[in-house]
């Protein structure tokens, strides 16, 4: 190119913002729009107690769940993400009547999801507001979480259904509830928390992943003797498939635990997970549902999972100096979510990504908007600008 196109190729460059990625600012106040749909529509269809979170969409319509269920946290997270991101006190306000609902929780301990559900809601709001009743809910809810811990095994148990195909079932996903033990021993010197997470770190380094890299979704021990009895999969293409939101939440697991023990065994995971990912992804940076799923690329993507990998290499970049790759492939994931899956503001009653998928197995929630693919857009953006 001669001097002259140079020169009108910069100005145009200049002038119109093309190729550039969109102002923080900008996508900030755009959420801000668009989330308040979410408020309205949630807060009218909220009648009683049973049904107090919003999860996705059927046929155009919201779907809330109960408290109990795993997603239950993600709306309060939300508020709690966009009163930090905007210092607005009306997403304050809103976040503490949405936190208050599902502070039954704390005592649920049929479920391992407790991390998702408390910690995403409370430990955010704590981080916020240092109050002490969202203190002692993290306290009582870790402690709730630490009876599902099996010394046998060194894990905390995943699921209690489908006995016949599992006696302790722990799935990969289970590597983000560690991130509420962390907090509770930091709450209380009790370090009984911390001992239990880092041996759950640990028995997921040596099982939950093949040689290849890629992990299992579901890991079943026998609870007596702690061996591995079977490496499968429930929301995965195959056993022997790499689920994309299980190979999110394994590079988030790590880098979290890097960040609350120092170890460098869980760094070269999430390091070797980054590795794993640059290959692997597609061009725009957003995963299929399942890195094998058969017809690639006519295959729904998984935006919830494209926005947990982001979230964490957010992170692991704040935490490894000199790795530029880990910024740019966040940046490049990030820009995609933001250019071309987010919805058109007023539509979709007010979520902000479309084209996630929840179960392609199960053909539930497949290419629909999911709540905690919000949530780890916002905490990616949080993360991107050094507010977390
Ligand atoms: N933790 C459940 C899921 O990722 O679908």
């Amino acid at each position: 190119m001669n001097r002259y196109l140079w020169c009108l190729a910069f100005v145009c460059h200049a002038a119109t913002g093309w190729g550039q990625s969109l102002p923080d600012e900008k996508i900030v106040a755009d959420a801000a729009e668009q989330l308040r749909y979410l408020v309205k529509y949630t807060e009218q269809s909220v009648q009683d107690s049973t049904r107090v979170s919003p999860r996705t969409l059927e046929s155009g319509e919201l779907v809330l769940v109960r408290r109990s269920d795993w997603t239950s946290g993600f709306y309060p997270g939300i508020l709690w993400e966009m009163f930090e991101l905007t210092k607005d006190e009306q997403w304050k306000d809103w976040a503490q009547v949405a936190t208050a609902r599902i502070a039954g929780e704390k005592s649920n301990g049929r479920t391992h999801d407790m991390g998702f559900k408390v910690y995403n809601s409370f430990g955010k709001g704590y981080q916020l507001t240092n109050d002490a009743h969202y203190r002692d809910v993290i306290v009582h809810a870790a402690k709730t979480l630490s009876s599902r811990f099996n010394p046998a095994v060194g894990c905390l148990r995943s699921w209690d259904h489908n006995t016949d195909k599992w006696q302790f079932p722990v799935i990969i996903d289970n590597m983000l509830n560690l991130e509420l033990l962390f907090a509770a021993t930091k709450l209380t010197g009790d370090s009984t928390y911390y001992r239990m997470a880092v041996s759950h770190a640990d028995k997921t380094l040596e099982n939950h992943f093949r040689e290849d890299g890629g992990s299992y979704h579901v890991i079943n021990y026998d609870p007596q003797t702690g061996e591995v009895k079977h490496r499968h999969t429930h929301q995965g293409h195959a056993h022997e498939s790499t689920w994309a939101r299980g190979q999110a939440w394994a590079i988030y697991g790590f880098t979290m635990c890097y960040r609350e023990t120092g170890e460098e065994r869980f760094l070269k995971k999430a390091l070797a997970l980054f590795s794993w990912l640059s290959e692997r992804l597609p061009e725009d940076g957003v995963a299929y549902w399942d890195f094998d799923a058969p017809t690639i690329p006519n295959e729904p993507r998984d935006a919830s999972a494209a926005a947990v990998m982001t979230s964490a290499l957010y992170e692991l970049d704040d935490l490894v100096p000199h790795k530029p790759a880990l910024r740019e492939l966040a940046d490049r994931i990030m820009t995609s979510l933001t250019e071309d899956y987010r919805n058109k503001k007023g539509t979709n009653r007010g979520f902000l990504l479309a084209h996630s998928t929840g179960s392609k197995p199960h053909d539930s929630e497949v290419d629909v908007p999911l709540i905690y693919a919000d949530y780890y857009y916002l905490e990616a953006l949080l993360r991107k600008n050094g507010k977390l």
